[in-house]
């Protein structure tokens, strides 16, 4: 069975002067989400943006908007981030002790739950939340930073991942974030990944490269 891939850009690489048009350009361009990394200088070596860039964009797409928090704490914020406008938000469980309380507090504000997983973290690290996540997300970097080289031994994690989701009959996007250009995305997609965020290889080229861009990535056309 092939399972279908979903194409979720991250604009961390688009052009921060123009992001509403960089955001409907990779909708045109057939992105399935938009990611949005939030990055505080505290849980992870850099500081992107926040909930009122997200407000400012929910206006210019329909398209799924994947909050990925690197930030701690996180629970102050979930309200924020549900209230601009995110559908999905995704946390790691090293940003506190209760990531549980985490999950429970992003359902009540209305939005999907993703539990993200370092390089360092292994597998079992979502077994107590599984049945309550709608997203796993495995990162193929350390995270911080757009335009870092894909960690190839997270492939086998992406496997085993694949299964425990497979087994529980649950939808639960298995989703891959870091490094992925058009050679790692046949990879990821092959070790059981569905959801495949690209921020250096979607923007590459400039908007007229988009939609070759994510087609080649998701596998639909010869490179
Ligand atoms: C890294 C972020 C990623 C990053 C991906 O901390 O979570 O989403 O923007 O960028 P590329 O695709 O350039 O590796
Ligand atoms: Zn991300």
């Amino acid at each position: 069975m092939t399972r279908p891939v979903k194409i979720a850009p991250s604009i961390l690489a688009a052009d921060f002067a123009r992001l509403g048009e960089e955001v409907k350009a990779v909708d045109k361009a057939g992105a399935d989400y938009i990611h949005l990394d939030i990055m505080d200088g505290h849980f992870v070596p850099n500081i992107s943006f926040g909930p009122s860039v997200i407000k400012s964009l929910r206006p210019w797409t329909d398209k799924v908007f994947d909050v990925h928090l690197m930030i701690a704490p996180v629970d102050t914020y979930i309200e924020a981030f549900a209230e601009a406008g995110a559908d999905i938000i995704t946390f790691h469980p090293e940003a506190g002790p209760h990531a549980h309380r985490t999950v429970q507090a992003i359902k009540a504000n209305g939005c999907k739950a993703g539990l993200s997983l370092n390089p360092g973290t292994p597998a079992e690290a979502v077994d107590p939340l599984l049945q309550d996540l709608d997203l796993i997300l495995v990162m193929t970097v350390n995270p911080g930073f757009g335009g870092q080289r894909f960690i190839e031994s997270q492939l086998a994690k992406i496997s085993v991942l694949r299964e425990r989701i497979d087994s529980m009959g649950k939808e639960i996007d298995l989703e891959v974030d870091g490094g992925i250009n058009f050679e790692t995305a046949s990879l990821a997609i092959a070790a059981g990944a569905d959801v495949l965020v690209a921020g250096t290889a979607t923007f590459d080229g400039g908007p007229e490269h988009y939609s070759g861009n994510i087609a080649r990535m998701r596998g639909q056309t010869a490179g």
